[in-house]
């Protein structure tokens, strides 16, 4: 017999639900912003290669194991992994995975919310025809004097953190449901609209050599280091977003089939924002190393020079907030339910006062841009300290401890039950990658960017 809890915070009303739920999550600004930025600032086709392998090696058994381990304990990530621990005999100290996973949604919310302000931004400045016309120059002066306003970006980091309390404290189904289900094929329409404009741009072949055509003298330890973090990132791993999500998904939903799609979706839109932004970039001479304003720096170019292009850039950017915005919800998910579980505060309290502490932590980064963009430590802004602690510390060490104790420390009837594997050799398959492979490869890569391989 299955052993089943019973959630007390409610259940996704079906599997496509909550694979629309978590391919929300997973699809976001880290798809288009992050990954574009990042593989342009790691010399392209290496990086993009250990990312993929990343993502098939070390994430999907990663989010096997993460919605494994929330459908069983049904409870808020710190729960789950105490619970579970107890019910396998282990020590309570495995709730430190949550709590670190709760500490990391803060911290990486503070600066997503940031950037999906500057997303609005952009709404409103192609809306309003800004952009038409304009040349790479002027696109770069208008970024640069955007992000050096703090007063403004920080208008904007309110709103966009406003946004988000106000869907969490809504609850699962007719906050976080509601808002996923038409967005994300709109957005992949943008996408392959945008797509189609790079192959105009006669530069299409360059963007796709930049990033297929691995040249590993371009790749550092760091970068592959950036590139497993990266994976991390952009499947919503290793902090218990993806936990809390599972812990709302019914017993008959196949974890391995659904984990699949979700790594698919998030993958391929990954890879269509690439091909759309790279050849863009080399069309107009632009630097793909230019880091974090990228993608700010290059769409509005193609905007402002396509017929339609205020509207479609409108639209591209509106639908770039909806993703934002369905990542941002599951960012803060888990502490919002901690709240509530543990310490018996409405929802709508707990959104409050967990949106409050995020927003401050924001203001770090809002200064990053502007007053504080100067002062660095070990040569990092506070935004790309916190951005390297969380996407490349504290998620890769949150999933590794996830998969060990999904793969080691659970019984194998627990696992069995979850998974549902009646087929033997993929069961195989799914405790030698959860076993050996995931781990190790988390710890290679670590080892790696430390120096001591
Ligand atoms: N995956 C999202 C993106 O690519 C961001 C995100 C949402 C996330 N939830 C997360 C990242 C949990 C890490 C952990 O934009």
């Amino acid at each position: 017999m299955m052993t089943q809890r019973k959630s007390i915070h409610g259940e996704w009303s079906s599997h496509i639900a909550f694979i629309l739920a978590a391919a929300g999550s997973a699809i976001g600004l880290g798809n288009i912003w992050k990954f574009s930025y990042m593989t342009g600032m790691n010399g392209g086709g290496a990086f993009v290669l250990v990312y993929l392998l990343c993502v098939v090696v070390i994430g999907m058994p990663v989010m096997m194991a993460e919605v494994m381990l929330g459908r069983r304990g049904r409870q808020n990530p710190i729960n789950t992994m105490r619970t579970l621990a107890e019910d396998e005999g282990r020590g309570r100290h495995w709730q430190l995975v949550g709590w670190m996973g709760v500490v990391a949604g803060f911290l990486i919310l503070s600066y997503y919310s940031v950037i999906a302000g500057w997303t609005m931004a952009y709404a409103v400045r192609s809306a309003t025809g800004v952009f038409s016309g304009m040349d790479k120059e002027a696109v770069s002066a208008v970024f640069g004097s955007f992000v050096g306003n703090a007063e403004q970006t920080l208008i904007w980091h309110t709103i966009f953190m406003v946004m988000t309390g106000m869907v969490v404290s809504r609850g699962v189904r007719s906050g976080l449901e509601q808002a996923v289900r038409f967005m994300m094929p709109t957005l992949f329409l943008m996408l392959l609209m945008l797509v189609g404009y790079a192959m105009s741009t006669g530069h299409f072949a360059e963007g796709l050599q930049f990033l297929f055509r691995p040249d590993f003298e371009e790749l550092s330890a760091e970068g592959v280091l950036m590139a497993m973090g990266q994976a991390f990132f952009s499947l919503s791993l290793g902090m218990g977003a993806i936990m809390i999500y599972g812990s709302y998904l019914s017993h008959t939903a196949s974890i391995p089939r659904t984990v699949t799609s979700i790594a698919f979706f998030d993958t391929t839109v990954a890879i269509l924002a690439g091909l759309a932004i790279f050849p863009i970039v080399f069309a107009n001479g632009l630097e793909p190393a230019a880091g974090p304003g990228l993608v700010f720096e290059t769409l509005p170019i193609a905007f402002g020079q396509m017929p339609g292009g205020a509207f479609f850039g409108t639209l591209f950017f509106v639908l770039l907030v909806f993703a934002a915005w369905t990542s941002s919800i599951s960012l803060m998910e888990p502490a919002v339910a901690w709240l509530m579980e543990n310490h018996g505060l409405s929802r709508v309290k707990a959104a409050v006062w967990v949106g409050i502490v995020i927003w401050i932590i924001g203001i770090g980064t809002v200064l990053s841009f502007s007053a504080w963009s100067g002062k660095t430590l070990f040569g990092k802004t506070f935004f790309d300290l916190v951005d390297f602690l969380t996407s490349n510390i504290m998620l890769p060490l949150g999933g590794f401890l996830m998969v060990v104790f999904a793969a080691w420390f659970m019984s194998e009837k627990a696992c069995r039950e979850e998974l549902a594997l009646s087929n033997g050799f993929a069961y195989r398959a799914w405790r030698l990658l959860t076993r050996y492979v995931a781990p190790v490869a988390v710890m290679l890569v670590f080892l790696n960017a430390v120096g001591v391989l």
